[in-house]
C-alpha cells in the first residue's frame, strides 16, 4: 500500500479580487489534511475510488467524466502514460473541512496524484501536480483563480496572480493564526458568479475596492516577511471592509470578525469566497485563548489554530 497526504489552506488577502488579477496571499494549513492510499486490487477489477468518509465507491470505467475523483486519477494515470485503468484500490480520507474555503477539493485531488505518482514510481514535481489539480478545481469551482492548487502543492506561503505567476515567501516571524468556522456551507461557484454579474453590470463601482485590494496583498506580503504583525492585522481589517463592500461576506462572518477583535486579535477577516465558511483572526501566544473564548461565544463551529511560517 502507498499512500500520500496534502494540507487545507486559508486566503490570506486577496480573495475575490485575485480573480480580476490582482494579487493574493494564501498559506497552507497543515492541521486538517486530505489522504489517499493506493493498493493493489484483483484482477480485472480495474480501478476502483472509495471515499469512505462519503460513503462513496466508484468504478473508474463507469464513473462519468465530470466526476471530479475519476478526472484527477485520469488525468494522472495519462500523465504518467501508465494504464488507464489499472487493478488498483484508491482510498480516499480527509479532515479538511467541505465547502468551507480551506481547499478541501483541491487537497484531495492533491493527496490522489501524489499517491498514485509514488504507486507507480513515477516522480511528479509540484509545478505538475498543480497544473493537474487546477483541471480538476474547474470542477469544483467554475473559473477558479489557481490559487488553491498552486499553495495546496507546494505547502508554503504564496503570492500569487492569476496567469502571470507565483512566489513562495517566508514570514520573518511566524504568525498565529485562528481559523474559525461559522458552520454555514458556501459555494464557492455562486459567490464568484454572483459577484461577476454585479462586477459587469457596474464595473466602475468594483473596481477601485479590487484596486485597494491587491494594495493591501502587496503591503501585507511585506508586513508578513518583515515580521510586522500588527501591519498585518490592520491590513486584514481594511481587506474585511472592503470584502464587505464587495457584498460577499454575511452576518455570521461579521459577527465573527468583531468577536475576535473584542477579544484582542490583531486583525480579523472572512477568508475564501464568503457567504459561509472561515474567518481568520490573527492572534499572539498572549491573546489566542481569549480570542478563541470571544470566537466560541459568537458561535464557532470549530476553531483551527495554525502558524504561518
Ligand atoms: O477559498 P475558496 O476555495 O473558497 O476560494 C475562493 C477564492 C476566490 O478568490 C473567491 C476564488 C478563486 O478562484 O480565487
Amino acid at each position: 500500500m502507498t499512500w500520500a497526504q496534502a494540507p487545507g489552506k486559508v486566503i490570506l488577502f486577496g480573495e475575490h479580487a485575485v480573480v480580476y488579477g490582482r494579487p493574493a496571499i494564501a498559506v497552507p494549513v497543515i492541521e486538517v489534511q486530505a489522504r489517499a492510499c493506493v493498493e493493489s486490487g484483483k484482477a480485472g477489477q480495474g480501478t476502483i475510488i472509495v471515499a469512505p468518509d462519503l460513503n462513496h465507491r466508484m468504478s473508474l470505467r463507469e464513473a462519468p467524466d465530470d466526476e471530479p475523483l475519476a478526472r484527477i486519477v485520469r488525468l494522472t494515470l495519462a500523465l504518467m502514460k501508465a494504464d488507464p485503468d489499472p487493478d488498483l484500490t484508491i482510498t480516499v480520507t480527509s479532515t479538511v473541512p467541505v465547502a468551507r474555503g480551506m481547499g478541501s477539493g483541491a487537497a484531495v485531488s492533491t493527496a490522489i496524484v501524489r499517491a498514485l505518482g509514488k504507486h507507480l514510481d513515477y516522480w511528479l514535481a509540484s509545478r505538475v501536480i498543480s497544473d493537474l489539480v487546477f483541471q480538476t478545481e474547474v470542477l469544483y469551482h467554475g473559473t477558479p483563480s489557481g490559487i488553491d492548487n498552486t499553495v495546496v502543492s507546494f505547502e508554503k506561503p504564496i503570492y500569487f496572480v492569476k496567469e502571470v505567476g507565483w512566489e513562495v515567501f517566508w514570514a520573518g516571524e511566524p504568525l498565529l493564526l485562528a481559523i474559525a468556522d461559522t458552520g454555514v456551507a458556501s459555494s464557492t461557484r455562486e459567490v464568484v458568479a454572483d459577484l461577476r454579474r454585479r462586477y459587469q453590470a457596474e464595473p466602475a463601482r468594483y473596481t477601485p475596492a479590487f484596486d485597494r485590494i491587491g494594495e493591501i496583498a502587496a503591503a501585507a506580503r511585506s508586513a508578513i516577511e518583515q515580521g510586522q504583525g500588527e501591519t498585518v492585522g490592520r491590513l486584514m481589517d481594511e481587506n474585511h471592509s472592503l470584502l464587505q463592500q464587495l457584498g460577499v461576506s454575511s452576518p455570521e462572518l461579521d459577527g465573527l470578525v468583531t468577536a475576535a477583535r473584542g477579544g484582542g486579535a490583531l486583525g480579523a477577516k472572512m477568508s475564501g469566497a464568503g457567504w459561509g465558511g472561515n474567518m481568520i483572526a490573527l492572534v499572539t501566544e498572549t491573546s489566542r485563548g481569549r480570542v478563541d473564548m470571544m470566537l466560541r461565544l459568537a458561535g464557532a463551529a470549530s476553531i483551527i489554530i495554525t502558524e504561518v511560517r
